[in-house]
């Protein structure tokens, strides 16, 4: 039996990852601080496991035992597989450095990479002695490359985790797991996150009017067509361990 987790699945692209996992019958935790019912409805019409963890991201110690719980609850069932998406993220803060608050900054590190890392190591302990595969995929960005002004802290931490992708694919590749660990780039979407990007301020965001000029041009990516072409690439087989996909060349394809 193959179980998906999915941070940040009320919304946005995590909303959409879970709705096609569960039509795919993927049996789903879904994490955030808000439940989405649309999530649970589908999972009832379609008759999967649905279950919503609620959990701050940002809070450490409630990052550790809301995930020691779902790992107890997931790997007594013995799965076959466990697909963990650690989506999530925040873009905040939107400031040059100088001019930041410091409780973002911790927030930011604590969603965006700290929590991946914390839940990964978890997983990929507990896999260990069992028959569990484990496929990990990390939500990164185009920033993760690129230093965009008034992003520093979404920069480094998108970077981070890019970073932490590829040094862990090396880990299991080394200890030949059949365990997996990508990292993908899902492009510019049409998500509450955008929003907030446009409701910056262009002191504190240089490239603003961009932004803004996307959503008025119609630029922006729906969250489904970019889920579909990250569940296609995962249920595949296909994937690439270490690999940082981009959202074009799966477009592409
Ligand atoms: N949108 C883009 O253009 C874009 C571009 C490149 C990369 N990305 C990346 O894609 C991923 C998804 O972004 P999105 O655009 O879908 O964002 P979004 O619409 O703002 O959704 C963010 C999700 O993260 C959850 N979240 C935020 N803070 C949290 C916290 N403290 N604890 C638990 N969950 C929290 C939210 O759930 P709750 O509020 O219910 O907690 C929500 O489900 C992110 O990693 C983002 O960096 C997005």
């Amino acid at each position: 039996m193959k179980y998906a987790i999915i941070t940040g699945a009320s919304k946005g692209l995590g909303k959409a990852i879970t709705q096609r996992l569960i039509t795919e019958g993927v049996h789903v935790v879904s994490v955030s601080r808000t439940e989405n019912e649309e999530l649970k409805k589908l999972a009832q019409e379609k008759q999967v496991y649905y279950n919503h963890f609620p959990c701050n991201l940002s809070l450490e110690n409630e990052v550790q035992e809301v995930f020691m719980d779902i790992a107890h609850y997931i790997f007594q069932k013995n799965p076959t597989e466990i697909l963990l998406i650690n989506n999530a993220g925040v873009v905040e803060p939107i400031h040059k450095v100088g001019c930041m608050d410091p409780t973002p900054i911790t927030r930011n590190i604590q969603i965006n990479l700290i929590a991946p890392i914390y839940i990964s190591n978890l997983f990929l302990n507990k896999a260990q002695h069992t028959n569990t595969v484990v496929q990990i995929v990390n939500i990164t960005s185009g920033a993760a490359v690129r230093p965009i002004d008034g992003w520093s802290v979404y920069c480094s931490s998108k970077a981070g985790l890019n970073m932490f992708t590829q040094t862990t694919a090396l880990e299991q590749a080394e200890l030949k797991t059949p365990h997996l660990i990508i990292a993908f780039n899902p492009g510019i979407m049409d998500t509450d996150m955008q929003a907030v990007i446009r409701s910056s301020s262009t002191d504190a965001f240089k490239e603003l009017e961009r932004f803004k000029a996307f959503k008025e041009n119609n630029q922006l990516v729906q969250a489904a067509v970019v889920s579909n072409a990250l569940i296609d690439l995962v249920l595949s087989g296909d994937a690439e361990n270490g690999k940082i996909y981009q959202i074009n060349e799966l477009i592409q394809k």
